[in-house]
């Protein structure tokens, strides 16, 4: 029998490298239901080639030959279809709903969307045992904790590469162009995850992910600079040993555990020659440069309604940044400004947080137009 897959954000970075590899073995999947914002070439073209019986798009559109699921309603109906497993590849604040309605009805959810567990982590946290992460960092760490018993797990450490500007001076951080910050220097991904790896927020959301994800407290999750990317994730036992994952730069390496899981499958990824790794480097963040790393974490421990206000605002800042309408700087400027006006309770249920979310809009846009 053949896997039933269904893929949302199956047009972007993340979703294309999941159709990748299933396009190569078409004995094992079969794709249930592709989803994008919009109709594109890329879409028809993925329809063409993968015949799926369902599309889900942001806003209704006819297509020929297949259900189109939309909207919000299209949200919960996408999350009551029978699939073996959904993988959710949607960018930014909009994977939240299909992460939520996924998880209450019991779907085997492969993620890349760190916002959604970011959102939902204060009111979903005891359903995301049941989530096989897709970020290579989370990736690498659930796969080492596969055989450790996490009585055991003292510290789990996050890598970083530092991103574009690891070693550029503070001083010329205001210059920094959207074409420079666009240029990561291991990942190819999408365009709002390629800003965030560049100001390191990304990886503040990822200490918040690894939270949520791992039942970890804060204390016991470390950031490490490793330029090479080679390593992915390491978890320390309370005996000092430590255990490493490590694989070539490539989110085929995550995206192919979670669609063969819990089986293995060589799906012909360049593999890493150890003979020819020079150095493996380590330092301690430098967070004068990149502050949204120290505070996504002061965020994180804050909890309640503020991970969802940081989430929000960094969203917004980052497409202002994209579209040439604020600096590099004002990333945080604007991030931390909307933390200092907003003000809610704890959420209870998705519709707070989508209170919230909708608020926090409201509060940026007051800042930044
Ligand atoms: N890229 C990576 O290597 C990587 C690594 C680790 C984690 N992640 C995480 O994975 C997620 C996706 O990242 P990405 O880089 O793949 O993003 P991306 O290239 O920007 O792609 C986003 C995808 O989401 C779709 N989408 C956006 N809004 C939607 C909506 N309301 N309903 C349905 N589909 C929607 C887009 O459709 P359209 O094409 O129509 O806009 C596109 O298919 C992010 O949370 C990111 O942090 C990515």
């Amino acid at each position: 029998m053949r896997k039933k897959i269904a893929i949302l954000g199956s047009t972007g970075s993340v979703g294309c490298q999941v159709l990748d590899i299933i396009d190569k073995f078409p004995n094992q999947f079969e794709v249930l239901l592709l989803s994008a914002s919009k109709v594109s070439e890329k879409l028809i073209n993925q329809i063409k080639r993968f015949k799926p019986k369902y599309v889900y798009l942001k806003e209704y559109a006819n297509l020929d030959g297949v259900k189109v699921l939309s909207g919000r309603e299209g949200i919960k109906e996408t999350a009551s279809l029978y699939a073996d497993l959904f993988v959710n590849a949607v960018s930014g604040i909009d994977g939240v709903e299909f992460t939520y309605h996924l998880l209450q009805n019991g779907k085997t959810l492969a993620t890349a969307n760190k916002e959604a567990i970011v959102c939902l982590g204060e009111i979903l946290g005891e359903k995301f045992k049941e989530i096989i992460p897709l970020d290579s960092e989370h990736s690498a760490i659930y796969q080492t904790l596969e055989n450790i018993n996490f009585e055991y797990v003292k510290n789990i450490y996050l890598t970083s590469s530092g991103g574009p500007f690891l070693n550029k001076d503070l001083k010329e951080f205001k210059n920094i162009t959207v074409e420079e910050a666009l240029n990561h220097p291991k990942w190819s991904m999408g365009r709002k995850i390629t800003i965030d790896s560049a100001t390191l927020l990304n990886k503040g959301l990822e200490v918040i992910e690894a939270h949520y994800l791992f039942n970890i407290p804060y204390e016991n999750l470390k950031v490490v600079i490793h330029p090479q990317s080679i390593i992915h994730g390491l978890v320390e036992l309370i005996d000092g040993n430590i255990c490493a994952h490590l694989s070539d730069t490539d989110m085929r390496f995550p995206i192919s555990y979670a669609l063969f899981y819990p089986e293995r499958k060589d799906v012909g990824l360049k593999k890493l020659n150890l003979f020819e790794i020079q150095k493996l480097e380590f330092f301690e963040p430098d967070t004068k440069k990149f502050p949204l790393l120290k505070l996504a974490i002061e965020i994180g421990k804050k909890g309640g309604a503020y991970p969802i206000v940081l989430t929000v605002a960094d969203e917004i800042a980052v497409n202002k940044f994209l579209e040439g309408k604020i600096g590099f700087l004002d990333i945080y400027k604007v991030i931390d400004e909307t933390l200092n006006k907003a003000s809610f309770e704890k959420p209870k249920s998705l519709e707070d947080i989508l209170y919230i979310i909708e608020k926090t809009k409201q509060i940026v846009g007051g800042i930044v137009c």
